[in-house]
């Protein structure tokens, strides 16, 4: 089925200056789990065992994240802390593979995917954002999944946004129903509210059939600079069937500080160790 990942991580995170400086933003925690790790779980639980990061030289933080740390594991357990080296080296990661391939200019989205063309090779796979945070009964990518299985084509995670947020994203104009999916008849990247085609956006999960990169490959950059998935994903549809599927559950922009904050303050109410306190002192603050 779908085997490999891709998880592009090498864009500046600007908006989170000056924490992004010597930390990547996707090592940024929710409570205390960085927002990266989040992803590479979702991906794990469906069945994934190759993790291609697409990353830049100043994020090697993230590769020390995911290998296996024995020194800290054996101090642990020698000082009777036995229950938090799953904590530190879970269980879950010894069987995946990890690949980092680095992107030197930062010329958007769309060039990172490229990146993982020679791991990738002639299988579909999943593409998942990591600041786009996703809870729900089924995970984001498991719908995806569902829906690539009816189809076996490319799919793309959507939902709806506001009128006033659309501009930030690529907005779809949604053809027929077909299986559990909306046929995609165009698609165009951070379209003014008037001239965007509908409220449904992409949100942050794609599962791409490899005829992708060939789109990529011929995506010329746009005004500014950077080469759009987007864009190769409006190219694509000329030749192949691709599918939104409607996600289903909470999504959280954690790439914005308000996205994040609301995160960190849901989750933190859901944890059982600290709701009633943290809602006492959300209570007291207001
Ligand atoms: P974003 O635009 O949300 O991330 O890209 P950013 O560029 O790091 O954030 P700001 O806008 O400067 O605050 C979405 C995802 O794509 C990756 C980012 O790391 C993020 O996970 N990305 C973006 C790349 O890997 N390479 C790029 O050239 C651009």
């Amino acid at each position: 089925m779908i085997k490999k990942a891709v998880l592009p991580v090498a864009g500046l995170g600007t908006r989170f200056l000056p924490a992004s400086k010597a930390t990547p933003k996707e090592m940024l925690p929710i409570i205390d789990k960085p927002l990266v790790q989040y992803a590479v779980e979702e991906a794990i639980d469906v069945g994934v065992d190759e993790i291609i990061f697409i990353t830049s030289n100043e994020k090697h933080s993230i590769e020390k994240h995911f290998q296996e740390n024995n020194a800290i594991a054996e101090k642990l357990i020698k000082s009777g802390k036995e229950d938090y080296v799953e904590r530190l080296n879970p269980k879950i990661f010894s069987d995946v593979k990890f690949h980092y391939i680095n992107q030197n200019n930062q010329n958007g989205l769309g060039d990172a995917v490229l990146h993982a063309e020679e791991i990738v090779g002639d299988d579909s796979f999943a593409v998942l954002l990591p600041d786009d945070l996703f809870f729900s009964n089924i995970s984001c990518l498991r719908q995806l999944i569902d829906t690539y299985k009816q189809t076996k084509s490319s799919v793309i995670a959507v939902n709806k946004i506001d009128k006033e947020n659309i501009h930030k994203y690529g907005v779809i104009n949604p053809g027929k129903k077909e299986h559990d999916a909306i046929l995609i008849e165009d698609i165009v990247e951070k379209p003014s509210a008037d001239e965007a085609p509908s409220d449904i956006a992409a949100c942050g999960r794609y599962i791409f059939t490899p005829s992708i990169f060939d789109h990529l490959k011929v995506t010329n950059f746009d005004k500014l600079g950077e080469i759009q998935l987007t864009d190769a994903i409006k190219n694509l549809i000329q030749n192949q069937k691709v599918y939104a599927r409607l996600y289903e559950g909470e999504k959280f922009d954690c790439g914005s500080k308000k996205g994040f904050v609301h995160a960190t303050i849901a989750l933190a109410l859901r944890d059982s160790s600290m709701s009633d306190d943290i809602s006492k002192i959300i209570k007291e603050i207001i």
